[in-house]
């Protein structure tokens, strides 16, 4: 297996020296969201990217796709294993897949690290599950807690004291406005707002630039803005 390049420092005598090796990460999924999901791991610089895994796309094993290669589908996660190469990210926008396959990757032994990117603001004292990605200009405000394989999307604001359950996406342009909830696999679409104290169930889908003035249940399609909004069971 090949690892990484180094990560150097100089040291005050202006020797440079060896601080540690990159740890290889496979991502799995290999189509848009892999491609920013693979360009924050890599400001990152602590991870290489070895692959990517494409379950849904079985002709594209073995082509190169963003640097690397599809190595396989899920087949491969024993290999990996095997190999030593025991870090993953879900690089794909589907929420309940990624609610799921995290619990599967972590009682299987894999680390899903964080991936945010080096122009995101996030404050100090957020709290960020495994495997969740922040993305480009992304805002996350003091007091908010994010479960795991949550997105955080590009230029996407989360303000304070919000709480963001396991694999929700919060979609590209959205401002969640202070004391949020939004539950577990919920996407948020791009650009819609939410006002402040709403909570937003799980599972549910809230079509791209609404604004959300209530709360909103479990399991539902909300969509179009006040007084329209039309909401389906799904
Ligand atoms: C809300 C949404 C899930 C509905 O999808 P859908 O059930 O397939 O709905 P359809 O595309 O069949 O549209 C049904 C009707 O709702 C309208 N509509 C769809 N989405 C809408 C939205 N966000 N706001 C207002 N109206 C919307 C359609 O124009 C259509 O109207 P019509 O019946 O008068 O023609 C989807 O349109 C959406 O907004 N998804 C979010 C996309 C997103 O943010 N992606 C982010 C990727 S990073």
């Amino acid at each position: 297996m090949s690892v990484g390049p180094c990560i150097c420092r100089k040291t005050t005598l202006g020797e440079s020296i060896c601080m540690s090796k990159q740890i290889p990460l496979v991502i799995w999924g290999a189509s848009g969201h892999a491609l920013v999901v693979a360009d924050i791991v890599r400001l990152q610089k602590s991870y290489e990217i070895i692959g990517f895994l494409d379950n849904m796309n079985p002709h594209r094993h073995g082509t190169e796709f963003c640097g690397a290669r599809i190595l396989g589908g899920d087949e491969q996660l024993e290999r990996l294993l095997g190999e030593g190469i025991n870090h993953i990210l879900l690089g794909f926008g589907d929420c309940r897949a990624r609610m799921e396959l995290t619990s599967y990757l972590e009682t299987k032994g894999f680390n899903l690290p964080t991936a945010i990117h080096p122009h995101a603001v996030v404050a100090r004292d957020v709290i960020l599950g495994a495997g969740t990605v922040v993305a480009a200009g992304a805002v996350i405000n003091p007091g908010t807690r994010i479960g795991k394989s949550v997105i955080i999307n590009t230029a996407a604001s989360v303000d304070h004291e919000c709480s963001i359950a396991d694999a929700a996406h919060i979609c590209p342009g959205v401002r969640l406005a202070g004391c949020i909830r939004v539950g577990r696999a919920t996407q948020i679409g791009v650009g819609a707002i939410v006002i402040e104290k709403i909570t937003i169930g799980s599972e549910s889908v809230v079509g791209a630039g609404t604004i959300i003035v209530r709360d909103v249940p479990d399991r539902v399609v909300v969509y179009g803005n006040p007084p329209g909004i039309a909401v389906k069971q799904i």
